[in-house]
C-alpha cells in the first residue's frame, strides 16, 4: 500500500496540521462515499473498482487482444483526461521508450492532443504504411481536437482497407447515449466503449477510456484494478493515519501557510507521463475560484540540473511531493576500472540504486534546508498492482484535498472558456455575436 512519510514537513507546519483538519476529513469522506457533496454527481470512480462493468472489461480484454493480433500500430486519438491516463499507465509499467521496446502488440500513438500540424503529420507517417488500428476517446464526442483528428485518422483506414474492414478498426469510447462520436459510432457501427456518466475525464483512467490503450499494450487489467481496489479499501478506513488524509491535509495546511506550488519529484524517467495525469487531476480538480496550488513535476536527477537551482534558491514558494518506488526492475553494478581514470572506483561493485538512493536522500536534505517541504509517497515495486495502487490514492486523496480547500473538485468551468472563443474565431454555427466582439479586440 502506498505510505506516506511528513516528517520533513517539521518546522514548515503547526503541530496540529493533521487533527485540526480531522472533522473537514471525515466529512469529504462522506461526502465522496455517498456523493453528496459538491459535484456529488461524479463521484462514480470512487466505487469504481469493485463495481465496474464485468461485461464491458471482457469485451475491452478481447479488442486488445485482437488489436494486438491486428495491428502493428495503435493510434489513441483522445486529449486531456482522455488520454494522459493511458499514457502514463504505459509508459510507467512497460517505459517511456515502449515503443521502441516491446516485444510484441502494437505501437501506440497518442494523436488529437494538441493541433500541431506537423505532429499530427509525422505520426500519419509513421502509420500509413502499417496495419493500424484506432481508438477514439471523448466523453463529450464534440472536443475539437480528437474530432478533427479522428475525421484524418478514420480517411485513412477507409482509404487503406475500405469502409468495412476499416469500421472493425474502430474503437469508440464515449458516452453511453449523446454526443456526436456516440451517433457517427452508431451510425457506422464501430465497437463502443463507455465513459459512464458519473466519471469526470481526469478520472477515467480505470474506465475503458484508459483500459483499452493500457490493455493493448500488455498490461495485466486484473492486477491494476486489483491495485486500485486494494487501495479503495484501505483508504475507506477513516483515521488520522490514512495516507490520503494526510496527504490531503499536508498540502492544504501547505497551502494555507503560504505555499503556492505542489511539485511532483520522481525518480524514473518513466514516471514523466504520470507526473502529467497527476498535474491535470490536481490542477483542473483544485484551480478554480481563485484557489488551489499549481501542480509542477520534475524528474530527477535530470532536472536537478536545471530546475535544481530554482528550487534550492529561488522564491520559496514551493513544497516537494516525492514519489519513490521499493525497488528497480533490474539492477546495474558499477564495474571496476583498472586504471581509475575517473577516479570512480570507490562506487566499483556498487549497484546504480546505491547511487541514486544517496542522491535522493541528499537532495531531501539540501531542499529542506533551503527552505522546501518534501514529503514522500512510497510504493512498492513498480508494477501493474502498485501502479493501481498509486492511481486511487491520487483520486481519492484529490477528492478530499478539493473538498478540503472548499471548491467542487468535480467540474472544470475554466476548460470552456478558450473553447468558446475557439469556436467563434473559426466560424462554428451559434458563435456569430461572440466571433465579431472578439475580432474586434484582435
Ligand atoms: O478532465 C476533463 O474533463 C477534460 O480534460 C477532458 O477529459 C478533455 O477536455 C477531453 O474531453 P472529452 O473527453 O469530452 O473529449
Amino acid at each position: 500500500m502506498i505510505r506516506i512519510d511528513t516528517s520533513n514537513l517539521k518546522g514548515f507546519l503547526p503541530q496540529d496540521w493533521l487533527s485540526a483538519r480531522a472533522e473537514k476529513l471525515a466529512q469529504a469522506r462522506t461526502w465522496l462515499k455517498e456523493g453528496t457533496g459538491a459535484g456529488g454527481t461524479f463521484t462514480g470512480w470512487v466505487h469504481l473498482p469493485r463495481d465496474y462493468d464485468r461485461e464491458e472489461f471482457a469485451r475491452i480484454k478481447k479488442a486488445a487482444a485482437k488489436i494486438r493480433s491486428d495491428s502493428q500500430a495503435l493510434v489513441v486519438v483522445g486529449i486531456g483526461g482522455s488520454y494522459l491516463g493511458a499514457r502514463a499507465v504505459v509508459e510507467l509499467l512497460r517505459s517511456s521508450n515502449y515503443n521502441l521496446k516491446h516485444e510484441d502488440g502494437p505501437d501506440i500513438f497518442f494523436a488529437g492532443n494538441g493541433l500541431s500540424t506537423d505532429a499530427l503529420l509525422e505520426t500519419i507517417e509513421l502509420v500509413k504504411d502499417r496495419d493500424f488500428s484506432v481508438n477514439v476517446i471523448s466523453k463529450s464526442g464534440t472536443t475539437t481536437e480528437p474530432a478533427v483528428t479522428f475525421r484524418i485518422f478514420k480517411g485513412l483506414l477507409e482509404e487503406k482497407y475500405g469502409k468495412e474492414e476499416a469500421r472493425k478498426r474502430i474503437y469508440a469510447t464515449t458516452d453511453a447515449h449523446k454526443g456526436a462520436l456516440k451517433g457517427l459510432a452508431d451510425r457506422e457501427g464501430y465497437e463502443t466503449f463507455v465513459v459512464p456518466d458519473a466519471v469526470g475525464g481526469r478520472y477515467s483512467v480505470l474506465t475503458a477510456v484508459g483500459l483499452l490503450p493500457i490493455a493493448a499494450a500488455g498490461i495485466d487489467l486484473d492486477a491494476l484494478m486489483g491495485g486500485a481496489a486494494e487501495a479503495m479499501e484501505a483508504l475507506s478506513v477513516p483515521g488520522l493515519d490514512n495516507p490520503a488524509w494526510q496527504y490531503a491535509a499536508a498540502r492544504n495546511a501547505l497551502y494555507d501557510g503560504g505555499k503556492s506550488i505542489e511539485i511532483l519529484v520522481g525518480y524514473e524517467p518513466s514516471f514523466r507521463s504520470f507526473a502529467e495525469w497527476w498535474k491535470q487531476l490536481y490542477g483542473e480538480s483544485e484551480g478554480k475560484d481563485g484557489k488551489g496550488l499549481f501542480p509542477a513535476s520534475v524528474e530527477f536527477t535530470a532536472d536537478l540540473h536545471s530546475m535544481g537551482q530554482y528550487i534550492q534558491q529561488g522564491e520559496r514558494l514551493m513544497f516537494e511531493s516525492v514519489v519513490r518506488f521499493g525497488s528497480s526492475l533490474g539492477s546495474f553494478t558499477i564495474p571496476e576500472d583498472p586504471e581509475d581514470a575517473d577516479g570512480l572506483n570507490f562506487l566499483a561493485g556498487k549497484p546504480l540504486s546505491f547511487v541514486a538512493e544517496q542522491a535522493m536522500r541528499g537532495t531531501l536534505l539540501a531542499h529542506v534546508d533551503g527552505g522546501v517541504p518534501n514529503l514522500i509517497l512510497e510504493a512498492d515495486r513498480r508494477d501493474e498492482r502498485t501502479v493501481g495502487q498509486l492511481i486511487y490514492f491520487f483520486e481519492y486523496a484529490c477528492g478530499l484535498s478539493g473538498y478540503l480547500l472548499g471548491v467542487d473538485p468535480f467540474d472544470q468551468p475554466g476548460v470552456e472558456a478558450y473553447k468558446k472563443n475557439m469556436y467563434a474565431l473559426l466560424g462554428k454555427p451559434g458563435y456569430e455575436d461572440r466571433r465579431a466582439e472578439l475580432e474586434a479586440r484582435l
